[in-house]
């Protein structure tokens, strides 16, 4: 489905980016893995099963992003594809969040959103490529979330580019549009569980007993669950559609 499609995934080391990775390469899409962490890229692309690539990638610095998207188009080909994944978050309460928090929460989660879309743009742009773009939103980009102040502004401003850039591009026949996955078991879920457990004075297990009963589907999400409609915003069926931000949840959040 993805045969002649290069995609460049961010965040692709760990939980959803990987889950992303393997499925389009399962696809036959050629992938370039892209981490903070090396030694993870390189991980998920050892076990994607098509030809794929891996790159260290910090989605905060422009310059990074543009040799490393240009050391792309050089060795592996034009790009079609962008899913721009990575993220971080932390938990407090209003009163104990700091500046660094707040301000990590935006550097990776918007701005690095800003900055690898921006890049895209600029190449699908010079080149005549109908380039699809897909951004990690979040359940907490539609509805606030206690403890997580600072993710959740971070990410509502994420659907906030997804729909603007999606409108500016529109005319060049490329479509942008956002996940927003809910509840999912990946590392970040893990170290969430772990805060939340602590500042709410709970054991780790009523915490995940809670995501499960505000989840009509009745069970944690996997990666896959959000890897599955990356894929579909990034395919063929979905080209009619553009701006959206679609919720991956099992019904947690439903508008
Ligand atoms: N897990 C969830 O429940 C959940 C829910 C909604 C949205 N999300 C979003 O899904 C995306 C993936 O989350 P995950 O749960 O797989 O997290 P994860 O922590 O398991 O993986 C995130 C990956 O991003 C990488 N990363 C962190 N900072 C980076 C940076 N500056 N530049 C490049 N890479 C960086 C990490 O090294 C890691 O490999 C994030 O945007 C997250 O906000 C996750």
């Amino acid at each position: 489905m993805f045969k002649n499609k290069i995609v460049i995934v961010t965040g692709g080391g760990n939980g959803i980016g990987k889950s992303i990775s393997k499925k389009f390469s399962e696809l036959n899409a050629t992938v370039c893995v892209t981490d903070l962490n090396l030694d993870d890229a390189k991980k998920t692309a050892s076990e994607c099963k098509n030809k794929s690539y891996y790159f260290k990638l910090d989605v905060t610095k422009k310059n990074e992003i543009k040799k490393i998207f240009s050391k792309i188009n050089a060795i592996v080909g034009n790009y079609n594809i962008l899913v721009s994944n990575a993220g971080v978050s932390s938990m407090n309460k209003i009163e104990d969040l700091t500046e660094d928090e707040w301000d990590h929460n935006f550097n990776v989660n918007t701005k690095g959103v800003f900055l690898t879309n921006q890049e895209a743009i600029v190449h699908f742009k010079k080149n005549n490529i109908e380039g699809r773009i897909v951004n990690t939103a979040s359940l907490a980009a539609k509805v606030g979330a206690p403890l997580l102040s600072h993710y959740s502004a971070s990410k509502f401003a994420v659907i906030g580019f997804t729909q603007s850039a999606a409108r500016e591009t529109a005319k060049f026949g490329i479509r942008i549009n956002a996940v927003c996955p809910g509840f999912v078991k990946t590392s970040m879920q893990e170290r969430e569980i772990e805060w939340e457990s602590k500042i709410r004075s709970m054991t780790k297990n009523e915490v995940i007993d809670e995501y499960i009963s505000q989840t009509p589907l009745g069970r944690l999400e996997e990666p896959d669950d959000v890897a599955k409609v990356v894929l579909f915003l990034a395919g063929s069926s979905s080209d009619f559609m553009t701006g959206q931000a679609i919720n991956v949840t099992g019904g947690v959040y439903m508008t």
